[in-house]
């Protein structure tokens, strides 16, 4: 199934700025939008060209509301890896996004269940989310939604694979313990009125493949971005190598 708008770059660069400029679209055409950001390698550049594009235009962020895709179970936020300190450090203060303009997963919650429907209950209030960004694990994961997932969940808890543990253990300077973590579901995924998918690089080149061209499935949490009517799959060129359409 081709998906309505698929773009492929020359290079991580030029898909990194086109990322940008569609998020900002969205924050010109509706100041107050509800965002949501991942972390991970692969938007880095999209954050950097965000914030020199927002200052360079003038973009206010000012009256956004910034969520976060997902945390590490047991991790604090103040801990250089977590989530929270990625987009705090990559994309809150670049953007001049202040606390009260942000909520995210707290990692180190003992109450999962109630931080799952915290997290549900305030994107409802809001009006769901205007334009999430993902990026997708080798794995075909997600935020945290493993293959195997129920797409109708929102919010939950999820134990994490193996590769995704050992791709994650490079995001901290020192070693540190995970085994699970919290996320949007795949419903809420769904429900965003504007997705980013971002891959760059051959090692995502056989998943994306699958996630675009295979059939949609749990197996391959991401391919059910071939239902959403508004996803963006933006790709540099290695990432898109094994496409056939
Ligand atoms: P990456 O991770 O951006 O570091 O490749 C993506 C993911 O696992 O979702």
């Amino acid at each position: 199934m081709s998906l309505p708008h698929l773009k492929i770059y020359n290079d991580y660069n030029t898909m990194s700025a086109a990322a940008a400029e569609l998020i900002l679209d969205v924050v010109r055409l509706k100041p107050e939008a509800v965002l949501c950001f991942a972390t991970g390698n692969t938007p880095v550049g999209t954050y950097r060209e965000l914030a020199a594009k927002a200052r360079e235009s003038g973009t206010d962020f000012s009256r956004c509301f910034c969520i976060g895709l997902d945390e590490w179970l047991g991790v604090p936020g103040n801990k250089s890896g977590s989530c929270k300190y990625i987009l705090q450090e990559q994309v809150f203060d670049p953007l001049g996004i202040k606390p009260t303009q942000v909520h995210l997963f707290d990692g180190l919650t003992n109450a999962v269940e109630a931080e799952c429907e915290k997290m549900n209950a305030l994107i409802d209030s809001r009006g769901g989310i205007d334009c999430m960004l993902v990026g997708i694990g080798t794995n075909g994961h997600i935020g945290f939604n493993e293959p195997g997932v129920d797409s109708r969940l929102k919010a939950h808890e999820q134990v994490l694979h193996a590769s995704t543990l050992d791709s994650g253990k490079h995001y901290f300077n020192e070693p540190t313990p995970i085994k699970k973590g919290i996320t949007l579901g795949l419903a809420q995924v769904l429900q965003a009125k504007m997705v980013l998918l971002l891959a760059n690089g051959v090692s995502k080149s056989a998943i994306i493949r699958k996630t675009l061209e295979g059939e949609i499935s749990p197996a391959v949490p991401a391919s059910f971005i071939q239902q959403h009517t508004n996803a963006y799959v933006l790709l540099d060129k290695e990432a898109a190598a094994e496409l056939t359409l």
